[in-house]
């Protein structure tokens, strides 16, 4: 398909909001070019992204193809080409507007919502299209959770929060729904925080608490990918270090897609790193080896905070 009729968005890169000791971590590269992309981008072209080999040996959880996304007139995406291993945790970061969440939400078909949108190209949810004519989208969405900025509990109990999926897939049996609700707290490191309080309302938990209950809501129905929106964003330190802790004990079990603009977040929870920028993939690869020795002098200078 063409893009190059379509309007560029040309807004400013921000720095990454934590770049400061993320750039202590990181070792400057001596193999990193610089090819002058990011303007090339900014300028209409259609640049490849560069992947990393490592990616070669998953096997994907999530195909993503030659992947467009239009809000109106205006394109967001262009021509994402990249897949999501099983059983690993891969971070998207990038410029607030390079479109993250446009990406993420695509995946559980979200932007349905959103007259306006457009897409061409393809995704492939363990090897179904998920925008296929036909596809039953509540059912498509059941095989994953999502996780957002903001805590989201419902009014209601723990215990009703965390079985809701199951509720609405009409399950009665207290056993199978106490069995789970167990499990997903357990999943979740919340169980002992709540095993005496089951009944009381989800929103009388801290916001941390919260985000943790919302993730054992996510994984109640055993998804086969787990999307996650800048899920420790209104957290404390402390918080968002038990959900940094719990996404690493998610790994594995689960495969896990992360937004995240906290670098040194990026680089402790996720095994692989996707670095975009104005809507194009712009490099991908294993998170040691991209914060030590990015390909792309560009990436480079995003992890260390040094454009914007
Ligand atoms: N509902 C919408 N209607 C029109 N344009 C939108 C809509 N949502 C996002 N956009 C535009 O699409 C682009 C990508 O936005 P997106 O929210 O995906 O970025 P992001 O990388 O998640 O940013 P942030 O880090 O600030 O959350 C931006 O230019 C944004 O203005
Ligand atoms: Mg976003």
């Amino acid at each position: 398909m063409t893009t190059s009729n379509q309007e560029l968005s040309t807004q400013p890169a921000a720095a990454p909001a934590s770049s400061g000791p993320a750039a202590g971590r990181h070792a400057s590269s001596v193999n990193a070019r610089r090819d002058g992309r990011l303007e090339k981008i900014a300028a209409g072209e259609f640049v490849p992204a560069e992947i990393h080999d490592s990616l070669r040996s998953e096997q994907a959880v999530l195909e993503i193809e030659k992947f467009n996304l239009w809000y109106g007139a205006k394109q967001a995406l262009f021509d994402i080409q990249m897949i999501i291993p099983r059983g690993k945790v891969t971070a998207l970061i990038g410029p607030s507007g390079c479109g993250k969440s446009t990406l993420l939400r695509c995946v559980n078909r979200m932007n349905d919502l959103i007259d306006s949108v457009r897409v061409a190209g393809q995704m492939r949810l363990n090897g179904d299209s998920i925008f296929a004519s036909g596809v039953d989208v509540i059912e498509l969405r059941k095989r994953m959770g999502m996780v957002f900025q903001k805590p989201n509990p419902f009014p209601m109990s723990i215990f009703e929060n965390v079985v809701y999926p199951l509720r609405i897939d009409g399950e009665r049996n207290r056993n199978v729904l106490e069995e789970v609700c167990e499990r997903s707290l357990r999943g979740a490191a919340l169980w002992n925080e709540v095993k005496d309080r089951l009944q009381e309302s989800g929103l009388s938990l801290s916001g941390g608490q919260q985000q943790r209950l919302c993730i054992a809501r996510a994984i109640a129905s055993d998804p086969e990918v787990l999307l996650l929106d800048e899920p420790c964003s209104a957290l404390d330190p402390l918080a968002t270090g038990k959900i940094e802790d719990l996404i690493q004990e998610l790994r594995g079990e689960y495969s896990i897609l992360i937004v995240t603009h906290n670098m040194q977040q990026a680089s402790r929870v996720s095994d692989y790193t996707a670095f975009m920028y104005l809507g194009h993939l712009v490099e991908y690869g294993d998170t040691p080896e991209l914060f030590t020795n990015p390909r792309l002098k560009e990436t480079e200078d995003y992890l260390t905070g040094r454009f914007g």
